[in-house]
């Protein structure tokens, strides 16, 4: 694991220099992205390097890590939508290109077409992720096996609580999504994950120098061999 400890500013900066190297080696590289706070200054970045012609995602493919269940692509609450308007509509990637779980269409049938989809698109170069307090990556819950491909989920009371700041109340936040699963994300090349404040020191310890278990499903990443953890001070507090 490689770990960065800067600003939020910094980190956005360097890690916006592996996609601008990526799509330069490869301009149809496959992206994996995530939803919720913690990338939004990345993605502001990227859209600035899109904007001065540093960058383009024209043949590039990506491919987010989750959705939640009942939640049509249309819904603004969707991640679908929050990836159309926080970085899809800024940036020159074909949205037929894009592709976001369906909180919709949850069979297993359906799950098993989203890695099926990844595969034949030759698997994710890049992943981004975030990690929520309880360790989750992607919204792979503690306790979730390893072997995990994308899969229907039960969410937690505390990543429900942690994201109900984006609905009017908990009550509104889904109980359920769909996620890809770890060994989806383990199959990633490389893998950047983000982490800001206080309220993740603790899992960033359990997950860079604790066991890796099941019970904090980011501490896989130990064993992934491209990994670069990007921290803000806060975050990296008990490191
Ligand atoms: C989002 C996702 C989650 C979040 C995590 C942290 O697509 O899969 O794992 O990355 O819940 O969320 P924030 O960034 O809002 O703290």
């Amino acid at each position: 694991m490689k770990i960065h400890v800067c600003s939020r500013e910094q980190a956005a900066e360097t890690a916006a220099e592996r996609y601008v190297e990526l799509l330069k080696r490869k301009p149809n590289a496959v992206l994996g992205f995530a939803t919720g706070s913690t990338p939004l200054s990345l993605y502001r970045e990227l859209i600035k390097r899109y904007q001065r012609g540093e960058l383009s995602f024209r043949q590039a493919t990506s491919f987010n890590l989750d959705e939640y269940v009942g939640l049509d692509s249309s819904d603004p609450q969707s991640y679908r939508s929050f990836m159309n308007k926080n970085l899809f509509e800024q940036i020159d990637i074909p949205l037929e290109r894009t592709f976001v779980p369906s909180g919709t269409n949850c069979s297993a049938e359906s799950a098993a077409e989203y890695d099926a989809k990844i595969q034949a698109a030759g698997g994710i170069d890049l992943q981004l992720l975030g990690v929520g307090r309880n360790g989750h990556i992607g919204f792979n819950e503690p306790g979730t096996s390893f072997d995990s491909l994308t899969h229907r989920v039960q969410l937690s009371r505390s990543t429900r609580e942690a994201n109900a700041r984006f609905f009017h109340s908990i009550e509104e936040v889904p109980s359920e999504a769909v996620s890809m699963g770890i060994k989806t994300v383990m199959n990633a090349r490389s893998i950047l994950l983000f982490a800001q404040g206080e309220e993740k020191a603790e899992v960033i310890q359990k997950a860079v120098y604790g066991p890796v278990t099941e019970d904090v499903p980011a501490s896989i990443l130990q064993l992934h061999p491209f990994v670069e953890l990007y921290l803000d001070p806060e975050a990296a507090k008990l490191l």
